[in-house]
């Protein structure tokens, strides 16, 4: 059986970057993937260094990545993170902690997997990741 999804969840999930170039028919395939959780200001969500097996979108709040000591980068709604370990099973390239309370959504290992089964959240999260590879060539000139 199809499954579908309601026009609001549908504009909800459209107002993510990384979900807002997919058909009706995808977003219903991706809605139900995830779990989400709040966490407050503060909490470290992933350690350098550490193993990990989850990846986050972001639904409301903001995350500071900090790697070697540094702050390279601050994430808000519709952003992601933990891609890293799980795509390439290295450990984590950097901590990321809540800098507000935040709500985000964890996808397990096989729901990343499922998301990514569809073209245009591929494309976007790949095209994500190369922006943040040229703004760490930027800041390394
Ligand atoms: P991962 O290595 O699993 O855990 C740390 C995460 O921080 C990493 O995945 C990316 O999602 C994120 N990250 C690493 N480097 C950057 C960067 N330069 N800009 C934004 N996010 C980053």
């Amino acid at each position: 059986m199809k499954r579908r999804v309601s026009g609001t969840r549908e504009r909800e999930l459209r107002a993510f970057p990384i979900f807002a170039a997919c058909s009706t028919e995808e977003l219903a395939d991706i809605d139900g993937q995830g779990t989400e959780i709040t966490v407050s200001a503060g909490e470290t969500l992933v350690r350098e260094g550490h193993p990990g097996r989850q990846s986050f979108i972001v639904v409301s709040g903001e995350a500071v990545v900090v790697a070697g000591g540094r702050e390279i980068a601050r994430l808000g709604p519709g952003e992601f993170f933990g891609e890293m370990a799980v795509l390439t099973l290295r450990p984590r390239s950097a901590t990321v902690r809540a800098a507000t309370n935040m709500r985000l959504l964890v996808l397990e290992p096989r729901e990343l997997g499922r998301v990514l089964r569809v073209t245009a959240v591929s494309r976007a999260m790949l095209s994500g990741v190369c922006d943040r590879l040229y703004k760490m060539e930027e800041q390394l000139v």
